[in-house]
């Protein structure tokens, strides 16, 4: 077929439309089907139980952070969205509202997750779209203090294969010279966070750094109540008491590395240096026989 002769409406032609218009119904629907799979308000929802659901209630009342029922009534919408989108910048601007609601919360800080614009205008719709939303309460087994020190320090494995704790934190004085820095210390995470608070973190794991490192490997509700147990037995110690052990174990090292040291030098430096100093004596006194 020469290119001239081609014409829309012969049958090649015809075919080709169908191909086009095929193809195009296809991208359309893996490029905005896919990412509206669900209405924006169901994908608001998941996106808040994924990240805020452990913090916020919606009427249930103050977990780690505010009830966010009637959140419109009282705050401007643009405002929402805003410290949602970064709660850190707004604190650091030194917001008034923020402010207010840092002290407010023991200086708790909401983290900033790193939600895309988008994401953040589906869970703004989810929140409009509701009237209560109560999570249920989970019902903890006894949990043993001991147990949740060796699930905090890696003693004992988590089941679900997560890091120990105190890969990132550190609890008063544990371990021979405290756990990892990366995150706070939790020796106080009981009073900040309360006994619900703390328990809802741990069930849904929200902060960022977290979140990456316990992606699908949730903490039973055994070694959750094992860790709180920990965690109020921690707080109840004083991080004073625990801290000044660890204080105390570094002060203890130090001063017997230290002994040990001088002893060595006790018992080697005179003689040496009386021998040097000897021989350089003898050196000089030799040298200057020599030139008289
Ligand atoms: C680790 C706990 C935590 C997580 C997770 C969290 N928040 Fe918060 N949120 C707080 C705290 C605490 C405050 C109080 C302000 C402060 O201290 O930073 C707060 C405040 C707020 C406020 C202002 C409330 C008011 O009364 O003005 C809104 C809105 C909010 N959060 C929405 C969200 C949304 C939406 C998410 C999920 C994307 C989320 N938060 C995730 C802890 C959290
Ligand atoms: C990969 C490092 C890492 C591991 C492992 C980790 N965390 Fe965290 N955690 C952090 C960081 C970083 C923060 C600070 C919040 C953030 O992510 O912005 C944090 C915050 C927290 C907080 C809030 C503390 C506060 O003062 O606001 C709690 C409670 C907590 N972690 C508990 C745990 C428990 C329990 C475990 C073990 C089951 C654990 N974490 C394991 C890195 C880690």
């Amino acid at each position: 077929m020469e290119v001239k002769d081609f014409s829309w409406n012969s049958l090649a032609g015809r075919m080709l439309l169908v191909v086009f218009f095929s193809l195009v119904t296809l991208v359309g629907y893996f490029v905005f089907g896919l990412s509206f799979s669900g209405s924006p308000a169901e994908t608001g929802r998941t996106l808040f139980d994924e990240n805020c659901q452990s913090c916020h209630t919606f009427g249930g009342g103050e977990i780690v952070g505010p009830d966010l029922q009637g959140i419109f009534d009282r705050r401007e919408r643009e405002w929402v969205a805003r410290f949602i989108t970064s709660p850190d910048w707004m604190i650091a601007e030194g917001d008034p509202v923020a402010m207010e609601l840092l002290i407010e919360f023991n200086g708790v800080e909401m983290p900033n997750q790193a939600l895309a614009e988008a994401d953040v205008e589906l869970i703004m719709l989810f929140l409009e779209s509701q009237d209560s939303l109560t999570q249920a309460v989970l019902e903890l087994p006894r949990g043993s203090a001991g147990r949740g020190e060796s699930l905090f320090t890696g003693d004992q494995l988590l089941e679900a294969g997560g890091t120990p704790c105190m890969a990132c934190h550190t609890v008063g004085g544990i371990g021979e010279y405290g756990g990892g820095t990366l995150g706070p210390d939790l020796t106080r995470a009981y009073e900040r966070y309360g006994e619900p608070g703390l328990t809802s973190v741990m069930q849904n794991i929200s902060f960022p750094a977290m979140k990456y490192v316990y992606g699908g490997k949730n903490l039973s509700g055994q070694e959750i109540a094992d860790l709180l147990a920990f965690f109020i037995e921690a707080d109840t110690a004083g991080d004073e008491g625990m801290a000044d052990q660890a204080t105390g174990l570094f002060w203890m090292s130090g001063i017997g590395g230290a002994v040990v040291l001088f002893g060595f030098m006790a018992l080697f430096w005179p003689r040496q240096s009386k021998n040097q100093i000897e021989r350089l004596r003898i050196k000089a006194e030799t040298a200057s026989k020599g030139k008289l």
